[in-house]
């Protein structure tokens, strides 16, 4: 039903893009103010695309300190698995880097959702462009 796909800004930008703005600027739940920065070009983008049509329905980041974000699916394609699968791909690709963990500022509203992933909160609430948000992290086990 979907695939996912590791690009470089590059490449992920015209898909990654559009998505960005139509969730966080068009939907008065999601967090504003986080549709494209400065760091974006430093990150590995997860792009998921639906096998149907080779529409892009999901995106999100990782940064080389194995902080990940900007976790956007489209609203047809919640509850289906998109995030988690995203969400993975960064892990696995974190653990591949190296890193020990990987971090996550949440906006409260998306919590569950990487609390259900096995992140873990560090309990503190902050504000930030009048959303609230914690930090969540999930430490990555050695495979070896
Ligand atoms: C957060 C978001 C990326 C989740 O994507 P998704 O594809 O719907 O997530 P999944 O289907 O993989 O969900 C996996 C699990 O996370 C949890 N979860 C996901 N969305 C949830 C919600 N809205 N409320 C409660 N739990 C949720 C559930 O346990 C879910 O498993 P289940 O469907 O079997 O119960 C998506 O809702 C989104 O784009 N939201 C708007 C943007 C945003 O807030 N992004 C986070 C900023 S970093």
């Amino acid at each position: 039903m979907f695939r996912i796909e590791l690009l470089e800004w590059e490449q992920a930008r015209t898909t990654a893009g559009p998505i960005r703005y139509a969730i966080f600027m068009g939907e008065p739940d999601a967090p504003p103010g986080i549709e494209l920065d400065e760091q974006d070009k430093d990150c590995v983008h997860a792009i998921a695309y639906s096998t149907a049509d080779e529409k892009a329905v999901g995106t999100g980041r990782l940064l080389p300190d194995g902080q990940i974000g900007r976790f956007a699916v489209l609203k047809d394609w919640r509850r289906l698995g998109v995030g988690e699968a995203l969400l993975d791909a960064l892990t696995e690709e974190a653990r591949k880097r190296g890193c020990k963990e990987v971090m996550v500022s949440v906006p409260l509203q998306a919590a569950d959702f990487y609390r259900s992933n096995g992140f873990v909160a560090d309990g503190k609430v902050f504000e930030e462009a009048g959303s609230l948000y914690e930090k969540m992290r999930k430490g990555l086990a050695s495979s070896a």
